[in-house]
């Protein structure tokens, strides 16, 4: 009998938390789960919810619990698990059904599948989901990719459960195939970039002055309002700020420094390369992340390779938050040209200030900077974000900022790979005339690649000698 309006597979922390959202806005939800175990404590800590909740044992009878057109949401991790499931979904779907990939898969997949189900007449949706468990639970950013008739019968489901910002809800289709998730992991690489320049910030408060965490996170509390408000800087200073059940020293003094990932911040960057992007902050952040793995190596580096630094004072700390704000402002523009260059290269017209309007809720970037880019993106949606003309105004004022606290860094020896990263795409993002004429005559004298002159059209050589 059809009695849900949706179906979840998958019922891991974001599932379940995805299923209760659905059913607190009065969508009867039905849920299945590989281990079918799962289901019945899944049901208990429901509560009242579990009324508008369906127990399906298995995808056959998931299917039958749903009403027509039959939505059936996978919840489950990227890769091989939404492969297998796709090919044993596909033969119990029926022209018209939506199969929805709610989540982080790399878009170049989401892209293939679609087309490849779209020859059965399913409509295979892409879905960027942010705002990790709270978010799902009570509110997420949800960024679209697939069909248009997918998102004429998503709309009404996912609107009700989406974040709000305002009344808006932070739900957008993007365009076809993977549009939605190549949105979300350009979403992820801003986030990995912000969060590196949190912790690089961090970093030169702890090594460079001797702060203690709850100092710091005292300090990010105070920088939790104005320009740097944000998710994550929120959520920095709370993290700070938690003491160890077992040492009592601050939490993150017991945490191991090699960060785990699991490839939306390096598939943002393969696709910015691949599109002829440069993305340094986001770059630095993946690069940093991958250092970080190698405790071992940079333990042993540490004693036997020379640090030669020289003493220089570190900038006040109100400087410091310029600093990361400069930083944040230009992983924000490297972010969105990745998205305007992609959106060229597959015909999606993507709408960056709509991209902006649905991250000023329930994702993880959220940010007082995001609600000012809605308004800034739509001015010169043709043209490089950065040449929107309320940019200049964003970044001036940081920007000695961040000269003074890359430059300290730098003498003292403290490692700020992105917001260095991020101030030489500036530098060179705003030189008229740069250095690649000698790369050219370099080429041409190696290898006869020829080159273009300043004065005249059309290629041509040096005689090199
Ligand atoms: C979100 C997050 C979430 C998660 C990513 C990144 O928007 O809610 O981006 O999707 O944090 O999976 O995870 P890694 O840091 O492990 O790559």
């Amino acid at each position: 009998m059809a009695e849900a309006r949706i179906g979840i597979y998958g019922l891991g922390t974001m599932g379940s938390a995805l299923a209760l959202n659905f059913a607190e806005r009065g969508i009867a939800t039905a849920v299945a789960n590989r281990e079918a175990e799962w289901i019945a404590p899944f049901l208990d800590r429901a509560g009242p919810l579990a009324d508008r909740l369906v127990a399906a044992d298995g995808l056959r009878a998931l299917l039958a619990r749903l009403s027509r057109p039959r939505v059936v949401m996978m919840m489950i991790p990227a890769g091989a698990p939404v492969e297998e499931s796709i090919a044993r979904l596909r033969p119990l779907m029926e022209p018209g059904d939506i199969l929805v990939d709610g989540g982080n898969s790399d878009h170049n997949d989401t892209a293939r599948r679609a087309a490849a189900l779209a020859g059965e007449g399913l409509h295979f949706m892409g879905l960027g989901v942010s705002g990790g468990e709270t978010g799902a639970r009570h509110g997420p950013s949800l960024m679209l990719g697939g069909a248009e008739q997918g998102w004429t019968t998503l709309k009404p489901l996912l609107e009700p459960i989406a974040a709000r910002f305002g009344e808006a809800p932070c739900v957008a289709h993007l365009g076809p195939g993977g549009a939605g998730h190549f949105v979300k992991t350009v979403h992820n690489g801003i986030e990995y970039a912000d969060m590196q320049m949190i912790a690089e910030t961090y970093g030169l408060l702890r090594d460079g002055a001797g702060w203690d965490a709850p100092e710091i996170g005292a300090l990010f509390v105070r920088w939790s309002t104005g320009p740097l408000a944000s998710f994550l800087v929120e959520t920095t200073a709370r993290v700070l700020s938690v003491p160890d059940p077992l040492s009592g020293r601050p939490m993150v003094d017991m945490i191991r420094d090699q960060a785990g990932q699991k490839g939306t911040g390096r598939w943002t960057l393969i696709e910015a390369l691949k599109l002829g992007q440069s993305a340094s902050a986001i770059e630095a952040a993946v690069g940093a992340r991958a250092w970080s793995a190698l405790k071992p190596q940079r333990l042993a580096a540490e004693t036997q390779l020379p640090a030669q630094t020289a003493l220089a004072p570190l900038p006040e700390p109100e400087a410091l938050a310029r600093a990361l704000y400069a930083g944040r402002v230009i992983a924000h523009l490297q972010g969105f040209e990745i998205l305007r260059a992609a959106s060229t290269a597959h015909g999606w017209t993507l709408d960056l200030s709509r991209v902006a309007a649905i991250w000023r809720a329930g994702c993880i970037i959220r940010s007082s900077l995001m609600n000012e880019l809605v308004a800034i993106l739509a001015e010169t949606p043709q043209r490089p974000p950065w040449l929107a003309p309320a940019i200049a105004g964003l970044i001036g004022p940081a920007l000695p900022a961040l000269r003074e606290t890359v430059a300290a860094a730098a003498l003292t020896g403290l490692p700020v790979p992105a917001l260095s990263g991020a101030l030489a795409w500036y530098d060179s993002i705003r030189r008229g005339q740069g250095t690649a004429n000698l790369i050219q005559a370099q080429r041409d004298a190696f290898g006869r690649h020829g080159f273009e002159r300043t004065d005249r059209a059309g290629l041509t050589h040096g005689d090199w000698g």
